[in-house]
This record gives C-alpha cells, structure tokens and sequence, in this order.
C-alpha cells in the first residue's frame, strides 16, 4: 500500500443547538486535518477509506447537549459528525479486519477515519449486492424494521399492519416483511409520489398522503374498517393519538420512533392513551442497538430475498460531503424519497 499523506475534508458540528429544527449552517465542511493512511507499526485500530454515509433521524437529537445522558451520546461540536456508514479497509492492526475488506458501522464524515474501537463494526459478507445498501436495507434500519415487526410486532398471518412514515429506510421494508407473511398493509406517507411508491412498488394494499388529509381518524376507519391490528410507529404526534382511536383488541404497538417530535421545542401531548388499556393494547418501544446479536441471521435472510426479488428497496443518494448536511436536514422536512444516504467515494 502506498505510504501517504492526504489532507482529510470532514463535516463538522458547529455548535450545539437547543430544542427545535437544525439546519444546515449548524454543520459545516473543513478541510484543514492531515492524515497519514497507514498505520503506525503495533497499532490495533483500523484505518478506513469512507463509501457511504446513513442519513438518520436520531443524529438531530445527538446535536443538543443533553445534562441527563440521552439513549446516544452528545456530538461534539468540531470534531466531525459520527454515524453509520459503510466503508473499506486501508490498513489493519485488528485480527478481526483485513486491508480491502468491506464494513459497515459507526464511523465519521470525513472522506478517512481512524477507528480505535472496532466495537459494533460489522465485515460484510455479501458484496454481490449494492454496498451502499448496508446503510439501508442490510444496515441499521434494515434490522431495525427486521427486529421491530417481527420481535417487538409479533404479527400473525392475516393481520392489519399499519405503518406511518411508510416510504422511508426503515418503513419501505416493514411493508415488505408484512405482505411476506400475508397480512392486510396500508401505510402513510407525506407525498403523491411516497403514496404511488408504497402501492405500486412495495406493494402496500392501501396508503394515504396524510397530508392530504383533513381527519386522521377517519383516514384510518377508511382503511381499516376493522380495526388495526399492529401499528409500526414512526411518527408520533397526531398519527398516534388517530391510531389509538382505531387499534383492535390485544393489538401491538411496535414503537420504534416519532418523527415528528424530534424537531419540536415542546413536545406535543397525545390524548386517547385509555385506549392502551380498555383494548389490551401491547405498546413497546426497542431500540436496534440492543438487538444486534441477532444481525447475522437477518443479513442472511434479507440478502436471499433481495436475490430471489421478493424485496425491493429505494435510496435516494445524496453526491459527496458537502452536500451531507442538507441531506440530514432533508430527513425533517420529508425531502428523501427512500433511504437517504451520501456517496462520499465509489471505491
Ligand atoms: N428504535 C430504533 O432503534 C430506530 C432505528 C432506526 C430508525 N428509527 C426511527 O424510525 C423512524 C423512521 O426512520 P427512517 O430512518 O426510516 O427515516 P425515513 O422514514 O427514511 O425518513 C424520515 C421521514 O419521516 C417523515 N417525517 C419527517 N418529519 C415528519 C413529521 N413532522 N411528521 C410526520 N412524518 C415526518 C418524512 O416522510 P413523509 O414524507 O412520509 O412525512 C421523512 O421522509 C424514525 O422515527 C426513526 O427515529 C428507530
């Protein structure tokens, strides 16, 4: 390997920002570090060239400052924004990770990191499939559609699976694992062209653009005259209080995040929570982190059914470091159509 020095460009937090919507200029492109791209003799770390980078909605909470620890820690403003992404091997002092191998994990946005813990850094076994897709459907919010419909959902054959925020990373594939299993899907979404996706690409038996709609609750009895099942919940807000309204008896709430709430200075409060109770509700939240012991399992599953194309799955591909934080930001505002993630490098 050729023994050089590059100047590593990074997207950096600015500062922290309180409570409400961040926006771009909050982060911001430097390029003034230096980096040598081999390791120093005895070194265990691993020294990546950078791919792809996951745009994900929990970094927003990541860019507060929190005084009680949050479930993630705080970024620190001016070193370079952490998250997951899928990256190569230059060098290696680790036995685990060879020079050329392809992994996926936490790493920064700079085009060159340095990792020192290797802990929660996955080898990637399949490179017959798009290597951008491990920060997408064979990534983190691949396993956590896979963790959260079929551990935390506990859906049998038949049900009704409502699914909010449907279009995205992690909603497009909970759809999908849905019809696999032969239930009844419908999901919501903020445009005409997440609707069209959702029913004709992912093959959602009904979906709604909620924006469009005057009365959530009735936009759900008119989906679900029966009732709702299983509720994979995104959103929050709203869309959670109409839910309610609509869940069947001993249905799930599989709680996986809400959205809407993540740029909000107060948070908004939900009414009809009796309902949890006069309908045997089963409501429980999970995070995907905790779940990982089981990520083999599902790479192997989902990798098979993207060769047989009984999954689809859409990205929407934001083009080098510069433009990472609007990309980011985009997530709030419902800009991505599909997994949001940036193309640093192609190799
Ligand atoms: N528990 C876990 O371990 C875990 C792991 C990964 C992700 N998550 C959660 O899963 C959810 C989906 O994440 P993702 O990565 O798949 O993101 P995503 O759906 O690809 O992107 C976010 C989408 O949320 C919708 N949205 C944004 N602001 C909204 C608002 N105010 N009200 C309603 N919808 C809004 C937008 O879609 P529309 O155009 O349809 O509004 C936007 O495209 C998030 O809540 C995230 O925090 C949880």
């Amino acid at each position: 390997m050729e023994d050089k020095v590059v100047v590593n460009k990074k997207v950096v937090l600015k500062h922290y920002i309180p409570d409400g919507p961040a926006t771009e200029s909050d982060m911001e492109l430097v390029a003034t570090d230096t980096l040598r791209l081999r390791l120093p003799p005895g070194s265990t770390a691993v020294l990546v060239k950078n791919l792809y980078l996951s745009c994900d909605p929990y970094m927003r909470s990541r860019m507060t400052k929190h005084d009680e620890p949050s479930y993630v820690d705080d970024l620190v403003p001016g070193t370079p924004i952490t998250g997951y992404g899928v990256c190569k091997v230059l060098d290696s002092g680790h036995p685990d990770f060879k020079i050329g191998d392809y992994v996926w994990g936490i790493t920064g946005w700079e085009e060159y990191s340095l990792m020192t813990s290797t802990e929660g850094l996955f080898k990637i076994n399949h490179t017959d499939v798009p290597l951008s897709y491990y920060t997408g459907i064979l990534g983190m919010p691949g396993f956590t559609a896979y963790v959260g419909f079929y551990e935390i959902g506990s859906p049998k054959k038949g049900e009704r699976v409502f699914i909010s925020a449907a279009s995205g990373a992690v909603g497009q594939l909970v759809g999908q694992f849905a019809k696999l299993m032969g239930c009844y899907v419908v999901g919501s979404a903020g445009s005409d062209e997440k609707v069209n996706l959702l029913k004709n690409k992912f093959g959602f038996d009904e979906a709604f653009n909620y924006k469009k709609e005057p009365d959530l609750n009735k936009a759900l009895r008119r989906c679900f005259p029966e009732g709702i099942d299983i509720y994979f919940e995104n959103v929050g807000g709203a869309m959670l209080e109409a839910v309610l309204r609509n869940m069947r008896l001993n249905g799930r709430i599989a709680a996986c995040g809400m959205i809407s709430q993540y740029n909000v200075e107060r948070p908004e409060g939900v009414n009809h929570l009796f309902a949890i109770v006069t309908k045997r509700i089963r409501m429980q939240g999970f995070i995907v982190f905790d779940h990982f012991r089981s990520y083999r399992e599902f790479e192997e599953k989902v990798v098979q059914y993207i060769k047989e194309g009984k999954i689809v799955y859409v990205e929407d591909i934001a083009e080098g470091l510069e433009n990472a934080p609007a990309a980011l930001v985009g997530l709030f505002a419902g800009r991505n159509v599909g997994k949001q993630l940036v193309i640093i490098a192609r190799e």
